[in-house]
């Protein structure tokens, strides 16, 4: 039986951190051996938010390596560049002529970009949902595992992919975002604000390539108080993220101990904080080493994208073959 065809990208934007792993790469990791998947780095979105070119190369690179390091095999799944691929440029094109500036205006994510960079609203961010869409319809995916933050540009996906199918005919099934029957999973940040994230807030934020000192540093800064004085009291939300951000990594049997100390208000936050930053060094130390010497070799790097570029641009070949028959752009 053929498998399901699964499909999602990460912005080469910055350091991949704990939310982009939990959130996204361990999904990644655990679909490689049940679906057709293909993972991508996505360059060109990347653009639409970081026109300086400067560090692009290296974020690629490092992109790829630490979702290597994570546990996504080359061999099982297909790791592209988006930009090896234009096909995602064609498919991108045409897509737009059915996509509405008034549908694509009020887009949340637009919105929030046009608040944060109000000097460079360019047409590449109005059109960012229809460069995602091709991205996901060129190799006719079905499921998207992605965070919760990505959903309304799933249902992009889903209007893009009626309007063709309805106007020239059958050729996109209509994409899902997906996650394994939990919840979506948001990582919080240290800080007790918002959730961790590439660019902002970096003191807050884990990231995959943090050495041990600066992981140790940052989980001790991270907020608490001097402790509940009511046994069995609620938790302000800043400590509850800590729990959660524990149960990410530390034996369930700590986090239970740590669980009752607060409930019989005998809870040490500094203790507590030494032990997740230990379990935060023992989960993150061997992935930064393993992506810091995938990472040195450019070689096999360069194997890897090549390897994909290949196998995506003959799906991708395949789906707008289709695409151009449908459309009837095909003159001889
Ligand atoms: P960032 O927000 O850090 O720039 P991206 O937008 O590139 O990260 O997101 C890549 C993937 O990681 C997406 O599927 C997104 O939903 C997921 N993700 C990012 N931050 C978090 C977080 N703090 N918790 C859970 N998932 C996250
Ligand atoms: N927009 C996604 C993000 O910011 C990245 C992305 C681009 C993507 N194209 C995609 C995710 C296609 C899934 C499928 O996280």
């Amino acid at each position: 039986m053929q498998k399901e065809v699964v499909l999602s990208g990460i912005r080469s934007t910055g350091f991949l951190h704990l939310g982009n792993y939990f959130g996204a790469m361990r999904n990644y990791v655990r679909m490689q051996d049940d679906f057709d998947c293909y993972f991508f780095v996505a360059d060109w979105h990347a653009l639409t938010t970081h026109p300086d070119t400067k560090e692009l190369r290296n974020s690629v690179l490092r992109v790829l390596a630490e979702n290597i390091a994570c546990g996504l095999d080359p061999e099982k799944a297909c790791l592209y560049v988006q930009s090896h691929v234009p096909e995602i440029a064609e498919l991108y094109m045409l897509l737009n002529m059915l996509a509405y500036k008034g549908e694509l205006e009020k887009t949340t994510t637009f919105k929030d970009k046009v608040r944060l960079q109000p000097q460079n609203v360019n047409a590449g961010l109005l059109t960012y949902p229809v460069l995602m869409a091709a991205d996901i319809l060129v190799h006719r995916a079905f499921k998207v595992p992605v965070g919760k933050d990505q959903e309304q540009h799933l249902e992009m996906a889903r209007n893009f992919a009626q309007r063709f199918n309805h106007r020239y005919g059958d050729v996109f099934p209509e994409p899902v975002a997906f996650n394994f029957g939990e919840s979506l999973v948001k990582v919080p940040s240290l800080d007790g604000a918002g959730k961790m994230s590439k660019s902002e807030n970096q003191m807050a934020t884990l990231y995959l390539a943090d050495d041990d000192e600066l992981i140790r540093k940052k989980v001790m800064k991270a907020k608490s108080d001097s402790g509940p004085t009511e046994p069995n009291s609620d938790k302000p939300d800043y400590i509850e993220n800590l729990f959660q951000l524990m149960r990410l990594v530390s034996k369930k049997e700590t986090v239970d101990q740590f669980e009752a100390d607060y409930n019989n208000c005998t809870i040490r936050y500094g203790d507590m904080k030494k032990q997740m930053a230990e379990d935060m060094v023992a989960f993150i130390a061997p992935i930064r080493e393993k992506a810091a010497a995938i990472y040195a070799d450019e070689k096999y790097l360069a194997e890897v994208m090549q390897t994909g570029a290949e196998k995506a641009r003959k799906s991708a070949g395949a789906t707008l073959a289709l695409v151009r028959e449908h459309m009837g752009l095909k003159y001889f």
